[in-house]
């Protein structure tokens, strides 16, 4: 495997050699003749060796991008356009993930009652270090889901008290709302948000005017997952903290995908999937909670006694897949590695280059707003005439494009989302289908 991937990137380095400048040439020598080094470390240096290009020009390098994508093992069989539900590893990721399953299974119970607390405290340093907290405001989740759930079901919740949301928000989330409603007496409070604002301002003052002298809580997505609308959260959290409500975020987008730190956010709790955009394999997610609500959140599963703001309390799993945990501090190193500006910066070129081609066109109706600080990589397009359904089974019959058909919450079409490893030439297939079928 190590020696298949050297070959791909010393094929790939070959014949660009031509148009490489001095010291990419010397560099790249010095890769040649390594011989069968491992891929971590072919990777490493082909990155390396792009990293005087900025990442706004390397965004558009598709010899640079060829490169990462031959990291990948790609199913032949369609063009993946929906990287939203799941990213995917890397092989690289994907090879210690399968040495991670072996060491746990050699060692068994020794393994569990040694280092296995250790090891998981180590990969929530690592990751609160990439997100931008302190270690000890962030657990390891399953998933967004469980993440978010926590501090939903968790809020000592009075009868009356009120939740602000949006109906673009994830389904999961909505219905344990819907829980806690029928549980504690908690109303709902439902904001539509527009697919094209014309400001932040209009965002922030959708979601004030639902508050009132109730509310205790606002949810908001980082990046809406049915469009990839980000929206402004950071304005959002100081508009609802002035009215003295806490937010929570949903990021299951977000993170590894749009480069940001939570401690610029300062929302009250945040949830994301890792299994989405940082590649780990699946099954793990990440809770931030702000070290004063701490103990203010009932734990869902019961923990030996702990300090009052000692996170694990929330944390119990009981015996869970420990090597996927494990796992997450090779995807960390993936993506500090393809860099965080150059992942956001290609993501973000590849929406654009397919947006771009089809936005004017009149029977295309998109679901994104074109204000670049609004969008990365996912978009949804629809197009007029046809349901969000028959476009998605047409895309993979016709075109073998295989994508996600939406058909609510005000947005009809279908969600587009390219990964690192999309090149232009499949877009260019999608936007001739999208041509096509006008
Ligand atoms: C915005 C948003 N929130 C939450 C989730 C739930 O993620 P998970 O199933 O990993 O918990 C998703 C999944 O796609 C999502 O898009």
């Amino acid at each position: 495997m190590f020696f298949n991937n050297f070959i791909a990137y010393s094929n790939l380095l070959a014949k660009d050699l031509h148009i490489m400048d001095k010291r990419t040439f010397i560099k790249s020598l010095g890769l040649l003749s390594l011989g069968a080094v491992p891929s971590a470390y072919g990777l490493e240096r082909w990155i390396d060796m792009h990293s005087h290009i900025s990442p706004k020009k390397l965004a558009e390098d598709e010899t640079f991008w060829g490169g990462i994508r031959k990291g990948y093992r790609l199913k032949p069989d369609y063009i993946n356009l929906e990287n939203g539900y799941y990213c995917i590893q890397p092989q690289e990721t994907l090879e210690s993930f399968i040495q991670h399953v072996r060491d746990v299974n050699y060692q068994g119970s020794y393994y569990m009652r040694t280092v296995q607390r250790e090891n998981k405290k180590k990969m929530v340093e690592k990751l609160a270090k990439i997100a931008g907290c302190p270690a000890d405001e962030l657990i390891i989740t399953r998933n967004t889901t469980e993440s978010l759930d926590l501090i939903i079901g968790g809020i000592h919740w009075e009868q009356g008290d009120e939740a602000v949301m949006a109906e673009q928000d994830y389904g999961a989330m909505l219905e344990m709302f819907k829980l806690v409603s029928r549980r504690h007496g908690v109303v709902n409070k439902i904001v539509s948000v527009p697919n094209h604002p014309v400001s932040d301002k209009e965002i922030v003052d959708l979601y004030a005017s639902a508050i009132t002298d109730k509310t205790r809580l606002l949810m908001v997505c980082h990046m809406i997952n049915i469009t990839g609308h980000i929206l402004p959260v950071r304005k959002i959290c100081d508009m609802a903290h002035s009215k003295g409500v806490q937010v929570m975020v949903d990021g299951a987008h977000a993170f590894a995908h749009i480069n940001f730190s939570l401690s610029d956010l300062d929302c009250d709790y945040y949830g994301t999937s890792l299994h989405k955009w940082l590649s780990v394999p699946l099954g793990a997610g990440f809770l931030y909670v702000k070290k004063k609500h701490i103990p203010n959140i009932w734990p869902l599963l019961a923990e030996g006694k702990r300090e009052d703001d000692d996170i694990s309390q929330l944390n119990h799993t009981g015996t869970h897949p420990v090597h996927t945990d494990l796992a997450i501090s090779n995807a960390l190193d993936y993506y500090m590695m393809i860099g965080p500006e150059r992942k956001e910066a290609r993501l973000h070129y590849l929406q654009n280059y397919w947006t771009n081609q089809v936005r004017s066109l009149p029977h295309i109706i998109l679901n994104t707003p074109e204000d670049p600080t609004r969008s990365c990589a996912i978009a949804n397009v629809g197009i007029k005439g046809i349901k969000p359904g028959d476009l998605a089974k047409t895309l993979l019959d016709k075109y073998k494009i295989y994508t996600v058909a939406i058909d609510g919450a005000g947005v009809h079409g279908c969600r587009i989302t390219p990964n690192v490893f999309t090149t232009p030439a499949e877009l260019d297939v999608f936007v001739k289908a999208l041509k096509d079928l006008g």
